[in-house]
């Protein structure tokens, strides 16, 4: 992993009145009612919100896991509506790395082979795999531990193997739901200044959806959802 800073892309993400609904049989629930957003690279993005407030539902339009009802999400200067599954999901797996509250590893690989994995899937070169999948677990400070597998991991070494995969692709945007939610208060800070750290190091950007407030102090910008919209304190 280089320490090198990726070109100025100075709006990495733009929303623009983004609205959601989910439709349930007869019922609809408008998840998000116009939330409109910029991040700038090198952004430490944190949305805060009760749940239910919208948090996770923006993160997934904005990781490109889903489409907005209304508005536009343009993502390194993609609109993502413009795109089809197929190409939306190449996007992702080019682009964007994730991090969510379970960690996501898979059981039966080791934290090296879970790390590798992002790298196996867009067909990188067998001696880049290696170089690259070390540097992101030195990174994170677990490369003693890398035949390890996730049970054999605290909840603390898990989310930090997730951060080398959300980390080894090198990609413009990394999308952490509730990166804490399972880790006591001790080890969530570790793991909240971990990702800070990547800012500095890698040029990295992370926006972050948590309610846990230990987070929003490392915020370079801080937003909170209520009820599918933005409101500014
Ligand atoms: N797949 C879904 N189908 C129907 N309703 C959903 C779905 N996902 C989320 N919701 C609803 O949308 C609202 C926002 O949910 P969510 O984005 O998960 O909030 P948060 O992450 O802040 O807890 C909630 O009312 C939730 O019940
Ligand atoms: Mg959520």
């Amino acid at each position: 992993m280089s320490t090198h800073q990726k070109p100025i892309d100075p709006e990495l993400i733009q929303l623009e009145e983004v609205h959601k609904d989910y439709v349930c049989g007869r019922r609809r629930v408008q998840a998000l009612r116009g939330v409109s957003l910029d991040v700038r690279q090198g952004s430490f993005v944190v949305i805060e919100g009760l749940s239910g407030s919208g948090k996770s539902t923006l993160l997934n339009l904005i990781g490109c896991l889903d489409y907005p009802t209304r508005g536009r999400v343009i993502i390194a200067g993609k609109d993502t509506s413009a795109m089809n599954d197929r190409a939306l999901s190449r996007f992702r797996a080019e682009r964007l790395g994730f991090i969510f509250q379970d960690f996501n590893l898979i059981p039966m690989l080791n934290a090296y082979e879970n790390v590798e994995y992002p790298l196996r899937l867009k067909g990188e070169a067998k001696a880049q795999l290696r170089r690259r999948t070390e540097a992101a677990l030195e990174a994170v400070g677990l490369i003693d531990m890398a035949d390890q597998r996730p049970a054999e991991l605290s909840g603390g070494q898990c989310q930090r193997v997730a951060i080398a995969r959300a980390l080894v692709s090198q990609p413009d945007l990394i999308v952490a739901d509730e990166p804490t939610a399972n880790l006591d208060s001790h080890t969530g800070e570790r793991i909240v200044e971990l990702m800070r750290s990547m800012v500095e190091r890698f040029g990295a950007t992370f926006i972050i959806a948590t309610h846990d407030p230990m987070i929003a102090c490392h915020a370079t910008h801080r937003y909170r959802l209520r009820d599918g919209r933005m409101v500014f304190e």
